[in-house]
């Protein structure tokens, strides 16, 4: 009956979580035909979504509106809709706590929801990123206090999502989708699912597999971002040599090397916070994930780094750091986004702002960021404002930014992105001296 549904294209969808993953699933999967209801439990975002306003970037508010407007996607904070859907997709977040364990309750929360009214044909799909074993050892078995059994009478899978929010070359509809269900019926369902709205889908045997596969994706980047963090700060050491010169050189061979760029750390909600899940659970099987350890200290000492840089700059201009205005360019946590979550910029904010006299920030992204209980907001971006400080720290290279005019009324630019390509010795580069 569900495969029906979904041919078609009668399946209602509802899905929990309307962040960065879930609503621009909800968008693609609407504009597919498929009615769609959204749960969250924000309310400000519910109110958001059902006036057809999106501040994630990838889904555009007429988009939204319009969609909206024929009824094909709807909002609500109640859980008790999921009675009525037949797929029932988990995007919710999975953040560590501060000791960066994992920190499964948004996605346990969501299970008792769907629990409640589970129903016979229902499939729930799991997209938000965890270790292996969370399908079928976290959410399988609350599923199966209600009595019904999973591959018979409902069905269950694991679907990462792969979204890079602000990417304009890859997105949803071009990226191939990984699956694998807790059982083979499960895998069929979800993968049939995903072809009718989606492009390529790469099934594997099992959650697990597909638990994995997202992990060692993060962990890959996490590991190659440490890694030419690491080369920026020899470059730095012996001097003479420009990382970024070395990268593009090494991007010429046309096998075997893949360019990943240095920068004032790792932020956002995956690649920072992914890794910890799998050497948490690694550690279960007396098992040490050496590479994530080893990338986290390197990535998590970066804003250090940049800060230290900073301060170096200033006294060589002949400042006293102590006294020295700074304006921070860029708060999110990568190009063209507004999304600032574990951002190192707020790190390097943290960490320069008692060494230094006045920090400001612009993000033309980013208008306003709660920080220790104080609301701090952009300035505006133009030359009487540049000459008002002693450094410009450039930590987020966003495309909409003029260069040439920042270089031309600033004082000192320490870039960490390698944004200002005109060479001047006002323009202090990461992993250059
Ligand atoms: N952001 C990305 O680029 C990205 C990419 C791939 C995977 N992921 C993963 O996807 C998951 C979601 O990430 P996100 O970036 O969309 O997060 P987000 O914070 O942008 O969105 C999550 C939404 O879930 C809502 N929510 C929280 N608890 C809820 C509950 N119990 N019931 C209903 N709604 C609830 C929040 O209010 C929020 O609107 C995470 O596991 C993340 O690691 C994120």
């Amino acid at each position: 009956m569900l495969k029906n549904l979904i041919k078609k294209k009668k399946a209602k969808i509802g899905i929990i979580g309307l962040g960065y993953v879930g609503l621009p699933l909800a968008a693609e999967i609407a504009k597919k035909g498929f009615t769609v209801i959204g749960i969250d439990i924000d309310r400000k975002q519910v109110r958001r979504v059902n006036r057809g306003y999106s501040v994630v970037n990838d889904v555009d508010s007429q988009t939204l509106k319009m969609l909206v407007k024929s009824g094909k996607i709807e909002a609500t904070t109640s859980p008790r809709v999921l009675k009525t859907c037949d797929i029932i997709l988990i995007c919710v977040p999975t953040p560590v706590n501060v000791n960066k364990e994992p920190d499964l309750g948004p996605v346990i929360k969501s299970t008792r929801e769907i629990k409640r009214t589970l129903r016979r044909g229902q499939l729930v799909i799991l997209k938000s990123t965890t270790y292996p074993e969370t399908t079928e050892g976290v959410i399988l078995p609350i599923l199966h206090e209600t009595g019904l059994k999973v591959g018979r009478d409902f069905y269950l899978a694991f679907c990462p999502e792969r979204i890079d929010p602000g990417n304009k070359k890859y997105g949803l509809m071009n990226t191939p989708t990984v699956i694998g269900g807790v059982t083979k019926n499960c895998t069929t369902l979800a993968t049939q699912f995903y072809r009718e709205f989606t492009g390529k889908v790469y099934p594997v045997s099992s959650a697990k597999v597909a638990e994995m596969t997202k992990l060692l994706e993060n962990t890959f980047r996490n590991v190659n971002i440490a890694l030419v963090n690491e080369f920026a700060q020899l470059c730095e050491r012996m001097g003479g040599i420009d990382v970024w010169e070395v990268i593009e050189a090494a991007k010429t061979k046309p096998f075997g090397f893949m360019p990943f760029y240095p920068g004032p750390g790792v932020g956002g909600h995956c690649i920072p916070i992914d890794p910890y899940y799998l050497s948490w659970k690694a550690r279960e099987y007396d098992f040490h994930t050496v590479f994530i350890e080893l990338s986290a200290r390197v990535n998590e000492e970066m804003p250090y780094f940049v800060v230290n840089k900073t301060i170096d700059a200033l006294s060589a201009s002949g400042m006293c750091p102590r006294k020295a205005k700074v304006l921070i360019l860029g708060m999110a946590f990568k190009k063209d986004i507004s999304d600032s979550r574990d951002s190192p910029a707020i790190k390097v904010y943290q960490i320069i702002k008692p060494r230094i006299a006045v920090l400001k920030y612009n993000d033309p992204f980013v208008s306003q960021l709660s920080l220790e209980n104080k609301i701090i907001r952009s300035v505006r971006l133009n030359a009487r404002e540049l000459k008002k400080y002693d450094a410009v720290l450039l930590l987020t290279d966003h495309s909409v930014y003029d260069y040439n005019f920042i270089v031309k009324h600033s004082r000192l630019i320490v870039d960490t992105r390698n944004a200002i390509k005109k060479r001047s010795s006002r323009v202090k580069r990461l992993g250059s001296r």
